[in-house]
């Protein structure tokens, strides 16, 4: 089997999600653990029903454990590295929507170090400008003030070191050059990194003088972290962290990859109405046909189209909705300047509320930095 390259820094070729969960051992949402989870959450977020959160570890555990009154609570994280994109909102629209059905804490990091050990050019000045700027995308997506905490790496240093350091005595060099496929010439903070993204894993449980299960939404680049943590919390008296995994958005050149800024061109929570739409009749790669003849006639493929794929990831959450523009696209009926024009209305008009909740957010920061 062809190995897929997915690692927490790089993620390149196409991505298999079927070929993902048997390379990573990890397990696919399946209908029982979506109707079980549904009946504590009345109704599915579009995100499960579609699959994009496709793939899990120990959900059944923490869902026994929850159904017997032992409650969970969220983690998440976000290396603070540059402004905010489409993609890496797609894992917190449903980390939000967990913790309102769960009424749940969330524990959301800022590994304000992580950037700056595996990114060459990267100053701490810099990243500190952009762990304020990515707060306020956070915070805007309306997490509750009250059960959100932020901690931040460096910051919270005092509280989070010592812990890192009984992670990081039970991982050897040659496990971290596994998972993560460092080398010897690595920085040795990044060989130390994935210690500190292991603590809030086990955090609240500290702080809380007692266990408590732990679930981690994150896209599954981020899995070779949580394998590593799933090892060693038990040997130091936690429980194994359950998890739940997302595909990436797709890139606006097509539906393979991962919408990334260090490689082209991407969508910004800051963007303007003109720039998106200047971005994405420029740059989505369509399924359409050459012509619009020809288009009418032979019908266009949502399944490569990337407009399309917006709709179904972010962008319409009602079914019949999407399922409607699959079909009149797919027919032909639609054209790809009719696609796109929907796709640009709904992200212009998520991005309006959202910088206006981003401008409001500026007052709130210091309140969701833990303390
Ligand atoms: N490593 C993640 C990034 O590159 C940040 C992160 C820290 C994270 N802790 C996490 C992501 C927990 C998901 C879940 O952005």
């Amino acid at each position: 089997m062809v190995k897929i390259k997915v690692t927490p820094w790089e993620v390149s070729g196409e991505v298999d999600y079927k070929k993902l969960i048997k390379q990573f051992g990890v397990s696919e949402i399946d209908n029982e653990i979506l109707s079980r989870i549904k009946k504590h959450t009345k109704e599915l977020h579009f995100m499960l029903r579609r699959k994009i959160f496709f793939s899990h570890r120990d959900l059944k555990w923490l869902l026994e454990e929850y159904e017997q009154g032992n409650k969970f609570f969220l983690y998440t994280g976000r290396a603070p590295s540059g402004p905010i994109h489409l993609g890496h909102l797609m894992p917190w629209v449903f980390t939000k929507w967990l913790q309102d059905k769960f009424n749940c804490e969330l524990w959301f990091q800022f590994p304000d170090e992580e950037k700056f050990l595996f990114d060459r050019n990267l100053s701490f000045e810099e990243v500190q400008k952009w762990t304020y700027e990515n707060m306020l995308d956070i915070i805007a997506l309306g997490f509750d003030v009250k059960k959100t905490h932020f901690i931040i790496d460096t910051k919270h240093a005092g509280l989070m070191y010592k812990e890192a350091c009984k992670v990081a005595k039970k991982i050897s060099f040659s496990m971290v050059k596994a998972s993560f496929g460092l080398k010897e010439d690595s920085n040795i903070g990044q060989i130390f990194y994935t210690s500190m993204q292991a603590v809030p894993a086990f955090l609240p449980s500290i702080i809380k003088g007692k266990n408590v299960p732990c679930l981690i939404p994150h896209a599954i680049d981020q899995d070779p972290h949580f394998r590593l943590t799933r090892d060693i919390l038990p040997k130091l008296g936690y429980y194994k962290p359950a998890s739940i995994q997302c595909q990436f958005l797709p890139p606006l050149s097509g539906v393979k990859g991962k919408m990334s800024s260090s490689k082209e061109y991407s969508i910004y929570t800051i963007d303007s109405p003109k720039e998106v739409e200047m971005k994405i009749k420029k740059y989505a790669f369509s399924g359409g046909k050459d012509t619009i003849e020809e288009h009418r006639k032979k019908g266009g493929n949502p399944d490569v189209d990337v407009s399309f794929q917006y709709l179904k990831f972010l962008f319409e959450p009602d079914d019949a909705k999407l399922e409607k523009i699959y079909e009149d696209y797919k027919c032909g009926k639609m054209s790809t300047a009719e696609l796109k024009e929907i796709t640009i209305e709904k992200i212009n008009r998520f991005l309006k509320e959202h910088q206006k909740k981003r401008e409001e957010a500026k007052k709130q920061v210091e309140r969701f930095v833990y303390k």
